[in-house]
């Protein structure tokens, strides 16, 4: 069966084009659509991507003014009516209420191996930087499903990589999301046979 996705960004969209991507091309085995994209900040890279590919785009603003309820009750609206049957977080910035009916089909990317490195003031550069400091050798980034606690969800997949001596954040950064890139789908794929 096909699914529908709905992806949810913030940023620069790396993630979106890949799925885009791989969405449109028959080798990659990825059984999906992007049905609808939805951005909480106007202006971002994500929304250029998005229509490049010719997707359909909705910029849903005001969620600081509003109940995380009130706003993810906006965000499931665009998303049913997209027809969407499973929704990919892929580096969108803000905690995501989630309707019953959506329960256990959120899905998110985040770079590190949690548990390690998660939940409130954990996301992009910042954690690379813990996982320097802390000294580890290896480190990589996990796809979970999404629940009311950040970063808290059932593990679907990770993938790991190495730290290397003298590695800056950013260079540390780029080398997660080589893996990411391979994550996420091979999450999907694993999540939809089940
Ligand atoms: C990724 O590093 C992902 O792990 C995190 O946000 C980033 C998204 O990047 N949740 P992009 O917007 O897809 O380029």
């Amino acid at each position: 069966m096909s699914h529908r996705l709905a992806v949810l960004v913030s940023g620069t969209g790396r993630h979106l084009e890949n799925l885009a991507e791989l969405s449109r091309d028959p080798a990659a085995d990825l059984d999906a659509e992007i049905g609808v994209v939805i951005s909480n900040r106007p202006g971002v890279g994500a929304l250029d991507r998005a229509a490049r590919f010719e997707l359909r785009a909705e910029v849903l603003e005001g969620a600081e003014a509003e109940s995380d309820e009130t706003y993810g009750r906006r965000v499931f609206e665009v998303i049913r009516d997209a027809e969407a049957d499973t929704v990919v977080l892929a580096g969108f910035l803000k905690k995501l209420w989630i309707p019953e009916d959506f329960a256990g089909r959120v899905i998110n990317i985040h770079p590190s191996l949690l548990p390690a490195f998660g939940g409130k003031g954990y996301y992009g550069m910042r954690v690379h930087r813990a996982v320097l400091e802390r000294g580890c050798q290896v480190t990589g980034c996990t796809v979970h499903l999404v629940d009311d606690v950040y970063d808290n969800g059932p593990i679907l997949h990770q993938r790991w990589c190495e730290v290397h001596p003298g590695d800056s954040a950013e260079a540390l950064a780029a080398r997660v999301f080589e893996e990411e890139l391979l994550a996420l789908p091979e999450a999907l794929r694993r999540f939809w046979r089940r």
